[in-house]
């Protein structure tokens, strides 16, 4: 298994900003859509503290490198860098990414940096936010500061993270922020990220040609539950809207016409949304195709709401399930990764999140068993594993997530991380699956026949 002995093999792990950080309005940081939408609907526990990951950075960096990893994916907090989105960059919100990006490099960890893991500014959000075309170029200078600034010592960078989820949760189903409800406004921001992602990869190859830029996508496979005409066809349609709308556009071949056509029917298509050059700005070539994977679904026609997320709250956790409601299928995950190569044809694919919601606490021995999750880790990295080996350009696996953290508005019951978290008291576990990971990274790193 030469490809995973090959320096360029990443085993990494990974966290986002509003999830963990913490510190929403300290030293200068400004407010996000994140910070607004959590206060203003009551939510609790929000992301004000998460897991004060903002003061207990040399702790997790410690950890970390205890636990072995190799690159560590985060992302920045957008409104701690341009406190009002654009203008004048907060030299303190710098400052912390410095010594995270610096406190990795000296313990050989190799950052992954994503910019948008969608806490928009919400200064921004107050002049449009995605639904206008201006973000494009707010998202473009916040590019640049960023490069200009973390290019010395950053390889790796991600532009967007899940466009689908900040779009068609945000603006459509109004389940994450901004809380919008309005299809148009969902095609919009959808849009006006993926012009940015094209945008900001022009601009950030002109000042750093040297780094690797990739997207993050997430994907849900979807199979239907019979052969029925019916449930094919919903099965395609959900596909579309769900994986294609994205997948498409950003590897050339446009928005799928199918989809376009009923967004049409339905009067929900902004004529003048897509201007003459826009494809093509969204196509610009990237260095490797980031996937999110977690769960596979089967489409009933009858039953499917096919144009809305399958519901975050799902049966009971058993054999088959996370505790997120999300069936175990780590087969869907090689077939997904198989057909990125063979219809969109990406020169490297890195699976930039997978992991699993299980909550098991720590024990009377002071360990957390968490033997669910070492199971869905090890099916998942066999099937990465195993695709790899079949001509499928693997190059990098990151668990989601480090940390026990902030899952949305599902709050800290939902458990992600390697690292159990106590969010009263902050004090950080290592579970059974984190000293998994590290002997798994081990073990490929020594692997003689590599
Ligand atoms: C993904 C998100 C990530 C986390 C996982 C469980 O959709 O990118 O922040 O919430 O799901």
């Amino acid at each position: 298994m030469g490809y995973l002995m090959s320096k360029r093999f990443s085993w990494g792990v990974g966290t986002s900003a509003y999830q963990i950080e913490g510190a929403w309005n300290e030293h200068g940081k400004g407010e996000s859509i994140w910070d607004r939408f959590m206060h203003a609907e009551g939510i609790r526990p929000n992301g004000d503290r998460a897991c004060d990951h903002y003061n207990l950075v040399d702790k997790d960096l410690e950890l970390l490198a205890a636990m072995g990893i190799d690159s560590y994916r985060f992302s920045t907090a957008w409104s701690r860098v341009l406190p009002l989105g654009t203008g004048t960059p907060n030299h303190r919100g710098l400052a912390f990414y410095d010594r995270l990006v610096d406190g990795l490099l000296e313990r050989g960890i190799e950052p992954w940096l994503t910019l948008y893991h969608w806490d928009l500014p919400q200064t921004l959000q107050d002049a449009g936010g995605w639904v206008a075309r201006d973000s494009v170029e707010w998202f473009a200078e916040y590019s640049s500061v960023m490069v200009e600034h973390f290019a010395d010592r950053v390889t790796n960078w991600i532009t967007v993270n899940e466009p689908w989820v900040s779009s068609f949760l945000g603006h459509h189903e109004g389940v994450f922020a901004p809380g919008m409800t309005d299809w148009s406004s969902a095609l919009k921001a959808a849009h006006h990220q993926l012009l940015a992602h094209g945008v900001a990869v022009r601009e950030m190859r002109r000042i750093a040609p040297d780094i690797a830029i990739g997207i993050a996508l997430d994907c849900r496979p979807a199979h239907p539950r019979t052969d029925s005409n019916e449930d094919v066809m919903a099965t395609r349609h959900f596909d579309g809207y769900r994986n294609r709308w994205f997948f498409d556009p950003v590897f050339g071949k446009g928005y799928p016409a199918d989809i376009q056509t009923v967004y049409m029917e339905r009067d929900q298509w902004p004529s003048d949304l897509v201007r003459d050059g826009d494809m093509d700005l969204i196509a610009e070539p990237i260095d490797f195709c980031g996937v999110n994977y977690y769960t596979s679904l089967g489409i009933d026609a009858a039953h499917a709401e096919i144009d809305h997320s399958e519901g975050r709250i799902g049966p009971p956790a058993d054999d088959g399930f996370t505790e997120m409601g999300w069936r175990i299928d780590p087969q869907a995950l090689g077939a997904f990764l198989r057909r990125v190569s063979d219809e969109w044809g990406p020169t490297s694919i890195i699976v930039t999140e997978n992991g699993a919601s299980f909550s098991d606490g720590i024990g009377p021995d002071g360990s957390i068993h968490d033997d669910r999750r070492i199971a869905y880790l090890t099916s998942h990295i066999a099937e990465v594993e195993r695709i790899s080996t079949q001509g499928v350009p693997v190059d990098g696996y990151f668990v989601w997530s480090f940390l026990d953290n902030l899952e949305w508005v599902a709050g800290f019951d939902q458990r992600f991380g390697l690292v159990h978290v106590d969010h009263g008291t902050q004090i950080r576990t290592i579970k059974d699956s984190g000293y998994w990971f590290r002997d798994h990274i081990a073990a490929r790193r020594n692997d003689p026949n590599g």
